[in-house]
């Protein structure tokens, strides 16, 4: 009669019935786990390839950021295209690592209820997204996306800007002394056509200045949010940053269509 494999050599009895060894043998492969997750974070800075055009946001982007987390847009839109040909057809070339340094918190997501919009930035008009915001049924009949047209009547109020300016540049957002100076003015400066643009597109390239909520007169919330989702997406030169995806690749000399 053949033996059970079991039985020979080192059997599993033996371990499953010695708790010391179990153990030790248990903490030893949570330990590889637990090291190939976690040494790679002491490499960040190798980790996340450096992109040309990345930049911190301005302090309008910001203010269009922090409401954009208020009100919880987050628990319906991602911002991560992943590197699938669905994705990247939908969407455009899929997030690189550095697109999101300096995001704290990160606006990844889960779930999405809406559309991702890692690259939503000049895919519309800013009265699209003022209307669409105001009531996205007027656009999109079928949306089920909330109105938010609130927004558009409340003032600005972000606060001292330069105090969330310097929260991000403690934990690595390299934002200048300058930038810190001019975080207030420079939410007039970008969204307030007559207030100049001053040095602002110097300190933070590719800064859209203008009025984007259609009301010159004011800065409302729905400037700073326009001008948020309107940058979205927009600093990185992507096909120069990155390798193309293979989906994408030319196919190899020779290889047959499908
Ligand atoms: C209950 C879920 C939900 C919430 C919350 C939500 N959205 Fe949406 N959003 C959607 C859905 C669904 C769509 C797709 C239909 C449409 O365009 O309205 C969408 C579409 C969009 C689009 C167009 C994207 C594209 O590529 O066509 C933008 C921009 C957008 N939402 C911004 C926001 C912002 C900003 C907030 C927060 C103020 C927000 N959404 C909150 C569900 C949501």
């Amino acid at each position: 009669m053949a033996t059970h494999p079991a039985e020979k050599g080192f059997s599993h009895k033996k371990l499953e019935r010695n708790v010391t060894l179990l153990g030790a043998l248990a903490l030893a492969v949570v330990t590889i786990g637990g090291i190939v997750e976690i040494a790679p974070l002491f490499w960040i800075d190798n980790t996340v390839e450096k992109v040309v055009g990345m930049r911190p946001y301005t302090p309008l982007e910001l203010a269009g950021r922090n409401i954009y987390m208020r009100e919880g847009c987050y628990t319906c839109h991602s911002q991560m295209i992943r590197p699938f040909r669905d994705e990247v057809e939908r969407y455009g070339h899929y997030s690189l690592a550095a697109e999101s340094m300096y995001d704290h918190p990160f606006q990844w997501g889960s779930k999405r209820t809406g559309p991702d919009l890692a690259r939503v930035g000049g895919r519309y008009s800013d009265e699209w997204h003022k209307a669409h915001l105001i009531d996205p049924r007027s656009v999109v009949p079928e949306s089920i996306m909330p109105p938010y047209a609130f927004l558009a009547d409340r003032d600005l109020e972000p606060g001292d800007m330069a105090n969330d300016l310097t929260a991000l540049y403690r934990v690595g957002v390299p934002y200048t002394k300058a930038d810190i100076a001019k975080a207030n003015d420079d939410i007039q400066a970008q969204a307030n056509p007559d207030a100049g643009a001053g040095d602002l597109q110097t300190r933070y390239p590719k800064a859209q200045v203008r009025d984007f909520d259609g009301d010159p007169s004011r800065v409302t919330e729905m400037d700073a949010l326009v001008a948020y989702l309107q940058m979205l997406g927009t600093l990185v030169d992507v096909e120069k940053a990155a390798p193309q995806e293979q989906a994408h690749a030319p196919a190899p000399a020779g290889a047959k269509a499908p």
